[in-house]
């Protein structure tokens, strides 16, 4: 398959990338850096950064100019997840198939390794946007970076899936958890890869769209994978939205309708993507393989 080769061109990069932004020496922050790489390296899919990439391939501009903001975005993912299995989160003990950070490093330097990768992602993003002639594409790209990861974003989403644990649902509070807890860094990565490539505001939104549709798929899926998945295929536990009564699509819609959501929304991001015929094959066939994944 020749998308999977492109795929894994794009995660070779991002994991050489990453590497170079974690050197851990004899100093006293050496732990929290250890936690930091432990996650960091624990064997994510990389989603966020290859669509990055892969729009700035598609959109005719070298993929190194993607790269920084790339990594940024699953160094902030990552940080997301550290947060979320935390015993005041979601309470999970595995991860990429491995103990999640805090039993490992214990809670403290779990929280501090968290946000040691959030700040990493935003060095990592400034430094770069400096180096460009054209700075103004590097500080559009870390705006929308910015902004899909805080209150208005992911974290807003994540406050709204704590806060509604055990409440009655309504579609309208659903769709707001997963349109921004994870729909946002999903579409920030489509967005900021268009950004890198020069892209006008016109064409900026047509990637939101696309963001957004691939985002809500993306998490409807994982919803539906915490019920019908397989712990060890997905190397985090099963069962952990039912335990915490969270508001998920499975819940309030059943699974047959929930996966029907998921092949409308799939339809709708292979629609948008039309306009850029045999280009946005590799984009096409990653859609298909992640509402289809099995982890
Ligand atoms: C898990 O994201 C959390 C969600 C937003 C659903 P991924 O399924 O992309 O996790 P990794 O990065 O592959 O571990
Ligand atoms: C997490 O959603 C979204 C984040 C921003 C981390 P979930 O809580 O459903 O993610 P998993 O299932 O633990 O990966
Ligand atoms: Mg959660
Ligand atoms: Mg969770
Ligand atoms: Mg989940």
């Amino acid at each position: 398959m020749e998308w999977k080769k492109t795929m894994n061109h794009y995660v070779e990069m991002i994991n050489s990338a990453l590497e170079g932004s974690i050197e851990i020496g004899e100093k006293p922050n050496a732990k929290v850096m250890e936690a930091m790489q432990y996650s960091l390296f624990a064997g994510g899919k990389r989603l966020r950064p290859v669509l990055a990439l892969a729009v700035c391939d598609l959109l005719g501009k070298p993929v190194e100019r993607a790269l920084p903001y790339a990594c940024a975005l699953e160094m902030i993912h990552t940080y997301s997840l550290i947060h979320d299995d935390l015993p005041a989160m979601d309470d999970d003990d595995t991860r990429r198939g491995k103990p999640t950070n805090h039993k490992v490093y214990g809670e403290g330097i779990a929280i501090l390794a968290g946000d040691g990768l959030l700040n990493l992602a935003f060095e990592t993003m400034i430094h770069h946007a400096l180096t460009l002639d054209e700075s103004m594409d590097g500080l559009k790209a870390m705006q929308t970076v910015a902004d899909a990861s805080g209150v208005n974003g992911m974290i807003g989403g994540q406050t709204a899936d704590l806060l509604n644990e055990g409440k009655k649902m309504d579609e309208e509070m659903l769709a707001y958890i997963h349109r921004h807890k994870t729909g946002a860094l999903i579409t920030a990565s489509v967005k900021a890869g268009a950004y890198m490539a020069g892209v006008d505001e016109v064409e900026a939104t047509r990637w939101e769209k696309i963001g957004y549709a691939l985002g809500m798929a993306f998490q409807i899926q994982d919803d539906l994978l915490d019920i019908e998945g397989d712990a060890a295929e997905m190397g985090k536990p099963v069962g952990s939205d039912e335990r915490n009564e969270k508001a998920t699509y499975p819940a309030l819609y059943g699974i047959e309708k929930s996966r029907q959501k998921v092949d409308e929304l799939t339809k709708e991001v292979l629609e948008t993507l039309k306009p850029y015929g045999e280009k946005a094959d590799f984009l096409r066939s990653l859609t298909e393989a992640l509402v289809n994944r099995r982890s």
